[in-house]
């Protein structure tokens, strides 16, 4: 609900108020954002300068309440009293704006331009601000946990304006903080790093022309008490894929101003006379129940009102992507064999990945050309897809469309659209980008994707994207508007189309592109001990259900590192669920391993995607409010191992619960020669025998099966002990290195009779 009265507006939910008031100088003070509270409290939460401001300026000589510098406000002008970093540039102008009237308007107000928003907003206030030349415009629309902001500014003078800077919100709000952002780079995203907002700025931000695996848009500012549970924690997020920034600082008087927006480094805009700029929408929540307090609010958002509406909350299919297992090397008769396997295991989409078209036979040529290379597939898309389908498979495909190799046709035929500068061309993976901004390539890309959706009725899509950018400024920004363009233009009339953004993994990971695409590859890296760092990083501000989650082959192609099938599957399961590696080559028992696998993630899929996420000192956990599912990961071995205790959060303290293990198992050939210690016969450890039997026996270890108090789980329990070192004992967990543990708790049958 919004409402205003005298000069004060209140956005309210049952999750937060947002309060601000027009001051006597028309200036909109804020006033709170955080729980709930009354309109009447705002003067009790507004800021009351006392005397003296030394050599502050006033806008009235008369009184020190005038003095911009130190209130909290919810836009700041620049050369009027507040010193601190203003949200707007008009080259080398000051900026004044003065309150001239609002209007509530039912939903969401639509854009002019092609940026991407978030659906359903219960309501949306519009405050219209203006000064003698400009007419600015402030949106808040209100979402049951989150707020978004963003802003319109508009040429109302005779002569051309130049824009240099224009923020989506920006905010001021009291206490101490510390900043969270997820930084990292290709392989190794989403790595949180923490930094004390103080005196000197705080700044998180890209400049790749992607949101980009170095930084990503999402951030959170937390009060120092702040843990899992319990505490004060703000989350921000831009809905947009291209190069951002936001800042945070905290001034003399103890206010933080935090900002976002549009990455203004090097942009430049005329706006003529009558002309306007839309900034993207910034995502605003809050929560007093700490980081898992805040993601609830985050992932409710994300899932409700971010993703398409034909995806919202619909169950991912289990898919496998013949990348890993294939790269560039396959054929129509490997492939059909691969989903063959695929099916057999339990995988629900096929997915071919790069090298299907032109002369992609490598990463250096054929970006472009997307006709179907009749070699390796003679009876094209529309064949290997019926194929597939006849097998019980849907059918998914890969595309780059953005980039363009120099040995393509397409290249040959309009060099002139890739994107280029007056510079000699920068390569990126052996390709250029093509230019977005221009209306021909635009329609180059809809008219040559579309019919082979279209004829080969393509149920997947992953949309790859495999370079950094030379634009800058606002060719930069042009040139994601041209992208967004695009997307609506092939997906938008195909909502079936589940897609799935890459760009090399995480390089694009955000809300801007979850607009359209319900999922995206989280990572090229698919160890599962570099994941937990990964998926971790991205579950503070975005759901399960966004991350595409693999289990590759061990070793690994990117640590050469081995770790158990078992916790490859146990991490992938707390994102959506695909396989990636050669099917042909796994030993009966990994078949065995992994048909487990799907059926026990087909059997709570919904709660591993959609289910609320919170994270504790041994891993994950997810909860629909009747199952709650516990990953608990290790890394090395270390021997004569401690108690684990496991503690769980949001079960009902006097209800009891069944809790179990899934049932894991270790390998024979893991125990080498020390199978002579349990084994009736002297077994030689590099012998035929214990070769055959290690591809087909494995020993389940670990197994835990209780009840118990809601009470006790979230006071922690004590789990089985970790093996220690005297032989394969049936009760220890006899992981190895980088093993892990599910468990499936759920309210006893007695219980829920009750
Ligand atoms: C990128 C993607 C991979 C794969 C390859 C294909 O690296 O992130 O998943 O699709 O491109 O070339």
């Amino acid at each position: 609900m919004i409402t205003e009265n005298n000069g004060v507006f209140h956005i309210q939910t049952a999750s937060y108020s947002y309060l601000f008031k027009i001051n006597a100088y028309g200036i909109p003070e804020h006033l709170h954002f955080g729980t709930p509270v009354q309109t009447e409290d705002a003067e009790a939460l507004s800021c009351r300068p006392g005397l003296g401001w030394g050599c502050s300026i006033l806008l009235n000589g008369e009184d020190t309440a005038s003095c911009l510098d130190t209130l909290m406000l919810e836009w700041s002008g620049s050369g009027r009293g507040d010193y601190r970093e203003s949200p707007l540039e008009l080259a080398g102008q000051p900026s004044d704006f003065r309150y001239e009237s609002y209007e509530i308007l039912k939903g969401n107000a639509a854009m002019a331009c092609s940026l991407p928003q978030a659906h359903g907003a219960e309501e949306t206030l519009v405050i219209t601000l203006a000064q003698k030349n400009a007419k600015l415009q402030l949106y808040y629309s209100a979402y049951p946990t989150a707020i978004v902001r963003r802003s319109v500014l508009t040429n109302t003078g005779e002569a051309p304006m130049t824009l240099n800077k224009l923020m989506s919100f920006s905010l001021d709000i009291p206490g101490n903080f510390t900043m969270a952002t997820f930084n990292g780079s290709w392989i190794a995203e989403m790595r949180r790093t923490d930094t004390v907002v103080g005196a000197s700025k705080v700044v998180n931000e890209s400049l790749t022309g992607s949101s980009s695996n170095r930084h990503n848009p999402g951030f959170l500012l937390f009060e120092p008490d702040a843990t899992e549970t319990a505490g004060r924690v703000y989350g921000f997020n831009l809905v947009y894929s291209g190069n951002h920034y936001a800042s945070a600082q905290r001034s003399h008087q103890g206010l933080t101003r935090v900002m976002q927006g549009i990455n203004m480094s090097n942009f430049c805009r005329e706006l003529k006379s009558g002309e306007s700029f839309e900034t993207p929408e910034a995502v605003l929540c809050c929560s007093n129940a700490g980081f898992g307090g805040l993601s609830k609010n985050m992932h409710t958002f994300v899932n409700d009102h971010i993703v398409p509406v034909a995806w919202a909350h619909r169950p991912r299919p289990v898919l496998y992507n013949s990348w890993e297992g294939c790269v560039f090397d396959f054929n129509e008769h490997r492939l059909l064999d691969l989903a063959g396997r695929a099916k057999d295991l339990g995988c629900e989409l096929f997915v071919l990945d790069d090298g299907w078209f032109g002369a992609r036979n490598n990463d250096k040529a054929g970006l472009g050309d997307y006709t179907v290379n009749k070699k390796k597939l003679p009876h094209g898309m529309e064949g290997l897809a019926k194929r597939i389908r006849d097998k019980g498979l849907d059918f998914g495909l890969w595309f780059e469309p953005e980039s363009v190799n120099v040995d393509s046709d397409l290249y040959r035929a309009h060099p002139d659209w890739a994107l280029t500068d007056e510079f000699a061309p920068v390569f990126g993976r052996n390709q250029l980008l093509l230019d977005l901004t221009k209306q021909e390539v635009r329609d180059y890309l809809v008219k040559s994707i579309c019919p082979i959706l279209d004829s080969a009725k393509i149920s997947y899509v992953k949309w790859d994207m495999n370079r950094h950018s030379i634009a800058l400024g606002s060719k930069a920004h042009d040139f994601i508007l041209g992208l967004y363009e695009v997307l609506d233009r092939i997906f938008t009339p195909r909502p079936g189309i589940l897609l799935e953004s890459c760009s090399s993994g995480g390089n694009r990971f955000d809300l801007g592109i979850m607009c359209f695409s319900p999922q995206v590859w989280t990572s090229d890296d698919t160890d599962p001990v570099e994941r937990l760092t990964i998926q971790q990083g991205a579950s503070y501000l975005y759901p399960q259900s966004t991350m595409g989650a693999h289990v590759s082959a061990a070793p690994h192609a990117q640590t050469l590192r081995t770790t158990p099938l078992a916790t490859r599957g146990n991490v992938a399961f707390f994102g959506c669920l695909g396989y990636e590696l050669d099917l042909k080559h796994l030993l009966p028992v990994e078949v065995k391993e992994i048909k487990t696998q799907i059926t026990f993630y087909k059997q709570y899929r919904e709660v591993f995607q959609y289910g609320t996420f919170s994270r504790n000192a041994l891993g994950w956990q997810v909860s629909d409010g009747k199952n709650t599912l516990a990953g608990v990961f290790h890394g090395l071995v270390h021997a004569a191992p401690s108690y684990e205790q496991l503690r769980l959060t949001g079960l009902k303290k006097d209800a009891r619960y069944r809790i179990a293990s899934l049932t894991q198992t270790i390998r024979v050939g893991q125990f080498g020669n020390l199978l002579k210690h349990v084994a009736p016969v002297n077994i030689d450890p590099n012998g035929q025998l214990l070769r055959i039997a290690d591809r087909h026996f494995t020993l389940p270890y670990g197994e835990e099966v209780m009840t118990v108090s809601g009470a006790a789980l979230m006071n922690g329990i004590l789990l089985r002990p970790l093996f220690r070192g005297t032989g394969y004992d049936q009760n220890q967990r006899t992981h190895g290195d980088f093993g892990s543990d599910i468990y499936i708790v759920e309210e006893t049958v007695e219980n829920r009779q009750e």
